[in-house]
């Protein structure tokens, strides 16, 4: 398989900012960071995927889906620790990320549009990470470039994954869908270009 480090155009154009470049920056100085987040992502995304089984039982499809991706991020954490053992760094459980936080707090509470936001939220994390991911991967030498490359290609899976089961399993016309995702992507572009107190793997630029 040929990796390249483009962003798919269907998520440049779904994102309304692209990453600035004093994140990318401040990233390429701060590895050890930025692994040791990213090995947190990955089980979060995959304990997201479960949380969705574990809140909708009943729907077959969404489980179905949800079980087979919860499975590919754990192998994406089992992946990035073996990488953090090889060079000798430790791993930790973090936080909640403001960028996470702040995100999940837009998710309202009754359904469905609970379940719409989760969707929407979680298709917002998928496309910025395969963004970073494109960002990052010129920065790094082997082996993260190329694990970070094919990482890129699992990330635009899974946001388009996300995005289908929020329009499939809502029972939300498209008008009113579009009018939560432009809010939503407002909240993220947000994040994403404003001061960070903490670098992290979806922080905002260095305060
Ligand atoms: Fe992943
Ligand atoms: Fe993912």
């Amino acid at each position: 398989v040929a990796l390249n480090a483009k962003v798919p155009a269907t998520i440049a154009e779904f994102l309304v900012t692209p990453t600035p470049e004093s994140w990318i920056d401040a990233a390429a100085g701060r590895l050890a960071d930025l692994l040791l987040d990213h090995a947190n992502c990955e089980l979060k995304a995959a304990s997201t995927a479960l949380g969705f089984i574990y809140r909708y039982p009943e729907r077959s499809g969404l489980c179905s889906r949800m079980s087979r991706l919860a499975r590919e991020e754990l192998r994406h954490f089992e992946q990035v620790r073996r990488i953090m053992e090889q060079l000798s760094m430790p791993f930790a459980k973090r936080s909640a990320s403001r960028y996470a936080g702040s995100l999940r707090d837009c998710v309202r509470r009754e359904e469905p549009h609970r379940l719409l936001d989760s969707l929407l939220v979680a298709a917002l994390i998928e496309a910025r990470s395969c963004e970073r991911f494109a960002a990052l991967a010129p920065q790094l030498e082997e082996p993260l470039r190329g694990f970070y490359l094919g990482l890129l290609a699992s990330e635009a899976r899974h946001f388009e994954v996300y995005l289908a089961l929020a329009q499939q399993q809502c029972g939300i016309g498209d008008q009113a869908l579009e009018r939560r995702l432009t809010d939503l992507k407002r909240v993220e572009s947000d994040l994403i270009t404003s001061a960070d107190s903490e670098f992290r793997f979806h922080s905002g630029p260095p305060a």
